[in-house]
């Protein structure tokens, strides 16, 4: 673990070193730190055609040219004559990522995001994933930043889950209009929302090769619920994920842990602590993040109802793979407002398939389908499995877009939280098939349940009804 890190921290220094370099001898693109003006009038201009003119040719062709040092040393050249042909269901010529049978670009549509190498590297929000699960991955591009604007990574995304066509304007340009630039860097914490909660956790010490995960019990003061349209998350650099928790009406009093109370699920040995582990078979999700930084609003007139004086419990999870104690910190802003300016209480979506069983020594997959007896417009999904899954999958079930894929995850420790806006509408009579594929390389059969030696099948979300 050590050592890994230690080799990501020296490559990216390196590249850092060779970046202020390059800058300065090849100036090889126009000033990268001014973000696009984004066009103000919608055109039906081919999608892979902005991505070209406003990111490819400006941000990445000056060092993915033929015959520089750059294009020879990735082997990938970006200006408007070849990008397309280089991108598509290309193998990747670093190594790492050939053997994960990564290709430069997927053309499978949604699932194509997580084989498709771009996108891995240039997704700086995702840099301690990036550096500490892929050393071998080579630096975010463009090299040596600054990022690409959020828009610019969204407009990309979007364009390969629509599946990377060439021609055909499948993103919406509005898009573009976000050109905040992701900031690394030191912590600087939230400022109190104008309106609504500021929530701390931490900080708390990681110690060097440990992963720490710990839950701390809050029972909130205001006396009249809440409405949450919007929440602002910043975490202290190393972090996993931080959820926000509430305990569901099944929850035994005899199992609330003490307000305040650091509750860490591995003790010094890394086993489990148990009294840590068992409320959290009577959680519901409320918000939560596995990007450093979060800032989600809710469609308009849609809020979450945070009930008057609820107990949360905070869960935050902190990789330390350096040499030195690093310290854990969430600040968690929960904006809201008036009752009178709701006009749809958002739902948490919780399917939860508990009856399954996985036969031992083979791979298996589970399916369920789950309809809705009323409209559904569905905002955002997140799956939750434990170590066996391979792929989690879900489908929309009836309608025009019946068999449509809208979510996949392939890892289960960092699933993908994925908004949708629009809302997927869910007709009464329609619903979403949920499918997960679980390797069982244990000796016994497996079935539900909260140990890491058991397993999981939910998809957790957001909706409102009309
Ligand atoms: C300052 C020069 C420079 C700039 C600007 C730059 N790159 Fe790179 N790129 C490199 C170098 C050097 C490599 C090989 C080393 C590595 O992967 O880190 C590379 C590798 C890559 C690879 C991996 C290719 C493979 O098959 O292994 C991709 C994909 C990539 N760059 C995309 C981009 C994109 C997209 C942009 C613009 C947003 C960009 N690069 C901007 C220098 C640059």
């Amino acid at each position: 673990m050590r050592q890994r890190s230690v080799h990501a921290a020296t490559l990216r220094l390196s590249t850092a070193l060779v970046t202020v370099l390059v800058w300065g001898a090849v100036g090889c693109a126009s000033d990268p730190t001014q973000p696009v003006e984004a066009p103000s009038q919608p055109t039906t201009e081919a999608s892979f055609a902005i991505i070209q003119d406003q990111v490819l040719t400006p941000r990445c062709a000056g060092c993915h040219a033929a015959g520089t040092t750059f294009a020879n040393q990735s082997g990938l050249v970006l200006t408007e004559d070849v990008a397309y042909e280089n991108l598509l269901n290309q193998p990747p010529k670093n190594d790492g990522a050939r053997g994960d049978n990564l290709v430069r670009v997927s053309d499978v549509g949604l699932p194509g995001i997580f084989k498709s190498f771009l996108w891995e590297k240039i997704n700086w929000p995702q840099e301690e994933h990036f550096l500490g699960d892929h050393p071998d991955y080579g630096s975010l591009m463009p090299l040596g930043g600054p990022p690409l604007t959020y828009g610019q990574m969204e407009f990309i995304r979007q364009w390969i889950s629509a599946g990377a066509p060439r021609g055909g304007a499948v993103v919406d340009e509005a898009v573009l209009r976000d050109t905040r630039v992701y900031q690394p860097g030191p912590f600087a914490g939230l400022e109190p929302p104008a309106e609504g909660l500021h929530i701390q956790l931490g900080p708390f010490n990681v110690m060097p090769g440990h992963d720490r995960e710990v839950f701390e019990y809050r029972e909130l003061s205001h006396v009249q619920d809440l409405f949450v349209n919007r929440f602002e998350i910043a975490m202290r650099q190393g972090s996993h994920h931080f959820i926000l928790h509430t305990f569901n009406d099944d929850m035994p009093d005899e199992l609330l842990p003490a307000v305040g109370d650091l509750r860490d699920v591995y003790d010094e040995n890394g086993d489990r602590i148990w009294t840590t582990i068992y409320p959290m078979l009577y959680h519901e999700f409320f918000v939560g993040t596995q990007t450093p930084i979060a800032n989600y609003t809710f469609p308009p007139g849609v809020a979450l109802r945070l009930p008057a004086r609820i107990g949360v419990d905070l869960n935050s999870h902190y990789l330390n793979r350096g040499a030195d104690i690093v310290q854990g910190e969430v600040h968690l802003n929960l904006h809201t407002v008036p009752a009178s300016q709701v006009e749809r209480e958002a739902r948490v979506l919780s399917l939860n398939n508990q009856d399954f069983s996985l036969p031992p020594g083979q791979v298996s997959t589970v399916e369920k389908t789950y309809t809705f007896n009323q409209r559904y417009n569905v905002f955002q999904l997140v799956s939750h499995a434990h170590q066996y899954m391979l792929t989690f999958e879900v489908e929309l079930v009836g309608g025009a877009r019946d068999g449509e894929l809208v979510y996949f995850a392939d890892d289960w420790e960092h699933p993908p939280i994925v908004p949708f806006d629009p809302p997927l509408v869910l007709e009464s009579g329609q619903g979403l098939k949920l499918r997960a594929k679980y390797d069982n390389w244990t000796d016994g059969p497996l079935g539900f349940g909260l140990s890491s030696e058991e397993e999981m099948m939910i998809l957790f979300g957001y909706y409102y009804t009309d």
